[in-house]
């Protein structure tokens, strides 16, 4: 499976914040947004990733991310020339995705909680097994600000609607998608919505009209941010900083995902931390390895 992540868009809700800087850069505490949805593909095991990015944010995201080698990965970057809508990034990565299977994720939510990596491999083994897609769902008080998932009492969707002024129910579509190689001519026929996007929640309908989607809901035990607004970019990263004092470990901690996934060494960890090390995550990056010649 390849993963594809979202990192373009306007972010015009983060204005004046994101007039000069791409929102997926600025802080969740204590790293870049982009951090944390590809830590979740990381901890899925997947190291071919393409960033969908802006035109004028290419050159940051490289600076940033390089090839990903540096993570024992491999990363390819697209440019969206406009922000025409979710969809449209399955049509740009089609090339790189070609027939295989896709995560799919914005770059701009952040996830937390226990046993998420597990609840995502079962989605992403049934789509390699079986195809089809997933959508996650998880209790809001605001569904009207996302997609909206309805489902029966055993689990299967009636309805996904986007934005919808009158929601079916409470439970949002949270930002990631696994979907089967069917996605990406079924984004080639989305039209555009009443807000000019071509939207992803369209793509869903489209598996559902096939019969195909399949929904798991994310409970009570997880934390989920869209940080794509000032209070909840705010929210999350006063998340992030609590659970990280609390308990001495990080979320979202790509160098550290690498290294227990066996895709970067001892000493290529060490040679990462070198440039981080007035830091706490520098420091924290260097106790992986004392820890590790402990145990
Ligand atoms: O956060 C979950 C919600 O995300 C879902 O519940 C909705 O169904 C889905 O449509 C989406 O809604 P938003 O209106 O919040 O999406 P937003 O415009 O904030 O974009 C999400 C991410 O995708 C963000 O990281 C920017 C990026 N993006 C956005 C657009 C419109 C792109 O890379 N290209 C784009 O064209």
């Amino acid at each position: 499976m390849k993963a594809v992540i979202l990192a373009g868009g306007s972010g015009t809700r983060l204005y004046p914040v994101t007039i000069s800087i791409n929102k997926h850069f600025l802080p969740i505490y204590n790293k870049p947004m982009i951090y944390y949805p590809l830590s979740l593909v990381m901890l899925l095991g997947i190291k071919d990733v393409m960033f969908i990015v802006n035109p004028e944010d290419l050159d940051s995201f490289k600076k940033l991310f390089n090839d990903g080698s540096q993570l024992g990965m491999n990363f390819h970057y697209k440019i969206q020339s406009k922000p025409n809508g979710l969809a449209e990034g399955l049509i740009l990565a089609e090339d790189f995705i070609k027939d295989d299977n896709v995560f799919y994720l914005l770059g701009d939510n952040v996830f937390f909680g226990h046993d998420l990596p597990k609840v995502l491999k079962e989605a992403k083994e049934d789509v390699e097994k079986n195809g089809g897609a997933y959508v996650f769902g998880y209790y809001v008080k605001d569904p009207e600000r996302f997609g909206v998932i309805e489902f029966d009492e055993i689990g299967n969707v009636l309805s996904i609607e986007e934005k919808p002024k009158k929601p079916k129910s409470n439970y949002a579509a949270v930002g990631m998608y696994f979907y089967d190689k069917k996605a990406v001519d079924y984004a080639k026929s989305v039209k555009p919505s009443e807000r000019g996007e071509l939207e992803i929640t369209s793509v869903n309908e489209m598996y559902l009209k096939d019969k195909k989607l399949k929904v798991k809901l994310l409970g009570r035990g997880f934390a989920w941010f869209d940080a794509g607004t000032h209070d909840s970019f705010l929210e999350a990263g006063e998340f992030v900083a609590t659970i990280e004092k609390r308990t001495g470990l990080m979320i979202g901690c790509i160098e550290e995902i690498a290294y227990n996934n066996g895709w970067i060494s001892k000493e290529h960890l060490l040679k990462l931390a070198q440039p981080l090390k007035k830091t706490e995550y520098g420091k924290y990056l260097l106790s992986l390895v004392k820890d590790h010649e402990r145990s």
